[in-house]
């Protein structure tokens, strides 16, 4: 099943935005199968944005997102990667359509309040440094043959 990597940013777990991210990934029809409050370091904001290395907010975007606590996800479904990020917004939250969640609760690029993957490949790395195997959890759940149908 195809999974992503969602992070709500310090900023939107200080702004009291989390049950309203959580909800719209949720009443999507997406499946939480891992979730977990961090504090990361600025090594590991660096680990995570590598390939932003080179740009020049570089160095202040892993200050920002190092700079209290994160809510690391992973969520599962159908086309969730691609769609998660539609559901996310533009980058520029000046971008983003309403609806999105940036476009509804972000101003700035700086402080655009979530993450997530952009393709099978970053979400596999992401899910890979910010959680154990462990701590992923397969389930089924009742509401899958509803969403998908059966046969
Ligand atoms: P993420 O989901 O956070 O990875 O955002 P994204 O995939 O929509 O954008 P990208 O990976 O290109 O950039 C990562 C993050 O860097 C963005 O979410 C912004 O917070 C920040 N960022 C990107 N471009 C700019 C910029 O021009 N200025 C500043 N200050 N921050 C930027
Ligand atoms: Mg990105």
């Amino acid at each position: 099943p195809e999974r992503t990597f969602i992070a709500i940013k310090p900023d939107g777990v200080q702004r009291g935005l989390i049950a309203e991210i959580l909800s719209r990934f949720e009443r999507k029809g997406y499946k939480l199968v891992a979730i977990k409050l961090v504090l990361p370091s600025k090594e590991f904001a660096q680990k995570h944005y590598h390939d932003l290395k080179d740009r020049p907010f570089f160095d202040g975007l892993c200050d920002f997102l190092s700079s209290g606590p994160v809510l690391a996800m992973v969520w599962e479904g159908e086309g969730v990667i691609k769609y998660g990020r539609k559901l996310i917004g533009a980058t520029d939250p000046q971008k983003s359509e309403p609806g999105t969640i940036r476009g509804d609760l972000a101003v700035v690029v700086g402080r655009n309040i979530i993450h997530g993957s952009d393709g099978p490949e970053t979400a596999k790395d992401e899910i890979a440094l910010w959680f154990e195997p462990t701590e992923l959890v397969s389930y089924t759940s009742n509401a899958e043959k509803w969403l998908y149908g059966v046969n």
